[in-house]
């Protein structure tokens, strides 16, 4: 069969068409599918493998026993701070790409560049490829990160935006150099290659570009950090077409607080998702936060319509607060507005209050937050938000030293969470003596020095943390 010259592909969600079409039939976007013409001389092949392929190409394509594959795929390169290795699954692997995802502002040229003057401290090189800014810009900002001629030896700008020019140069210094090598390039939206008819920034020239310069990560073995600029709605606009094709894809986020930024791991073939690293931006870039399990605590606890519970977040665990407003809805229907959690996980919950607890929400606006910018995902924290509703509803507080963990099911039982000790022991670092929680069979009395109050369901969990009578201070 003939080689298609073209595609069609979303520039919304990367979907793939083979002839135009008004709406993407995946995202439903209108208007979003653009033509995108394979390159004459690549066609049929991967960008690049023509005409480098003498680097150290891919293999033959004969079959090869598992057992003779080389499994060098765990070289990791450390990376300091420990919080950002973590995300990437413990360091960098070589020959990876990672997509780094954010709004214009967030701190990703910050962050990489930290990145950056650390390796090149320890005798690894770094080329920073920089169509965003100029390179006095990065100087000067390497510059407020401490760099000197000591530490940042090995830092090389590639002030280039074609990218044939751009591999050139790149090729030319994997074939001169081969130690250690970081390839940061920043940002991909900035690059454009001379085979397509399409401005920089547009899908067909971030998935072309994209494409090639994954095939030199793998080619040269050096791992490749791509920079890609979300929209305000949190997509990845046009790189979400390079989701597919990278190994890593990171989100870096603002948060409750200014000044806190967080880089959330959303695929990672070398490692777990959904783990976390929170960092402070300072005047001199981006630090890690001490105490994070307990950034998502407000100063005070104990009030009505607030329930703090522990949630993993990856290995991590951190204590978030969770806080309701229930109150009788005054005009037509009533109101439900969620932030931090899912609108029909909130719903749901809702209605198991009400058959299963007796409560009547049904009549009530009900507004639900998670402080500090947490999102909560964890089902753990089912019985947290249901006992915040309640807490609000019948004006009662949770005591101030209590922690509520649970999952609940739509019979209005209560099951115990995964990884309790992990919690309970975070928990109690944090002063918490208290916990309400289900428990299997012999339940223990006490864990990680927590007091354990066991429940079945959720009526008898509500009682046991409204009703408990050790309310002190507070609102109550
Ligand atoms: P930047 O890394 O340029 O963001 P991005 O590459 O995601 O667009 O950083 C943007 C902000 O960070 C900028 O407003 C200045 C601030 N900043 C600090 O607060 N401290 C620092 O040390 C640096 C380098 C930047
Ligand atoms: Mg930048």
């Amino acid at each position: 069969m003939a080689k298609r010259a073209s595609i069609y592909v979303c520039g919304n969600c990367g979907h793939e068409e083979i002839r135009w079409l008004g709406q993407c039939p995946a995202c439903g976007e209108w208007n979003s599918l653009t033509e995108l013409r394979m390159p004459k001389a690549t066609r049929g092949k991967s960008p690049a493998a023509g005409a480098w392929a003498g680097v150290s190409g891919p293999g033959s394509g004969a079959p090869v026993p598992l057992a003779d594959v080389s499994a060098a795929v765990a070289d990791r390169l450390t990376v300091e701070p420990e919080e950002v290795a973590r995300v990437l699954g413990g360091g960098l692997v070589a020959g990876s790409v990672v997509l780094l995802g954010g709004e214009p502002g967030v701190g990703k040229s910050t962050l990489l560049t930290g990145l950056a003057l650390d390796w090149t401290g320890r005798g690894v090189r770094v080329l920073y490829v920089s169509g965003e800014e100029s390179p006095a810009q990065i100087r000067l900002r390497a510059g407020r990160l401490g760099f000197d001629e000591k530490r940042g030896e090995g830092f090389h700008i590639i002030d280039q935006i074609t990218l044939e020019s751009l591999l050139d140069t790149l090729y030319a210094d994997a074939t001169e150099f081969d130690g250690p090598c970081v390839v940061i390039v920043d940002s991909v939206q900035t690059l454009h290659s001379e085979q397509l008819d399409a401005h920089p920034g547009s899908v067909g020239q971030i998935r072309y570009c994209g494409g090639a310069l994954a095939d030199y990560a793998r080619q040269t073995r050096r791992p490749i950090f791509l920079v890609g600029h979300v929209t305000k709605s949190g997509d990845l606009a046009g790189p979400k077409v390079l989701e597919h094709m990278v190994d890593t894809v990171l989100y870096f986020e603002g948060s409750g607080g200014a000044s806190i930024r967080m880089v959330r791991a959303v695929k990672n073939r070398f490692g777990a998702t959904g783990e976390l690293a929170i960092m402070e931006m300072r005047g001199d870039g981006l630090v890690p936060v001490d105490e994070a399990g307990a950034l998502f605590l407000g100063g005070r606890r104990g009030d009505i319509g607030s329930c703090i519970c522990a949630v993993r977040n990856g290995s991590r665990v951190f204590l978030v607060e969770v806080q309701a407003l229930v109150s009788p809805a005054r005009y037509g229907t009533p109101q439900r507005v969620v932030q931090g959690v899912d609108s029909k996980r909130v719903a749901l919950l809702a209605a198991i209050l009400e058959k299963r607890a007796g409560m009547d929400l049904a009549g009530c606006d009900i507004f639900v937050k998670v402080t500090g910018g947490a999102k909560l995902e964890d089902p753990g924290a089912d019985l947290a938000l249901m006992t915040a509703l309640a807490s609000s509803l019948r004006e009662r507080p949770v005591p101030e030293d209590t922690l509520i963990l649970g999952e609940v099911g739509l019979t209005g039982m209560v099951r115990d969470v995964t990884d309790r000790a992990a919690r309970l022991k975070e928990a109690a670092r944090y002063g918490f003596k208290r916990v309400v929680l289900a428990t299997s069979g012999k339940a223990a009395k006490s864990q990680a020095g927590m007091k354990i109050d066991a429940v079945t369901t959720v009526g008898e969990a509500m009682d046991a943390a409204l009703n408990s009578g050790r309310a002190k201070g507070g609102a109550g």
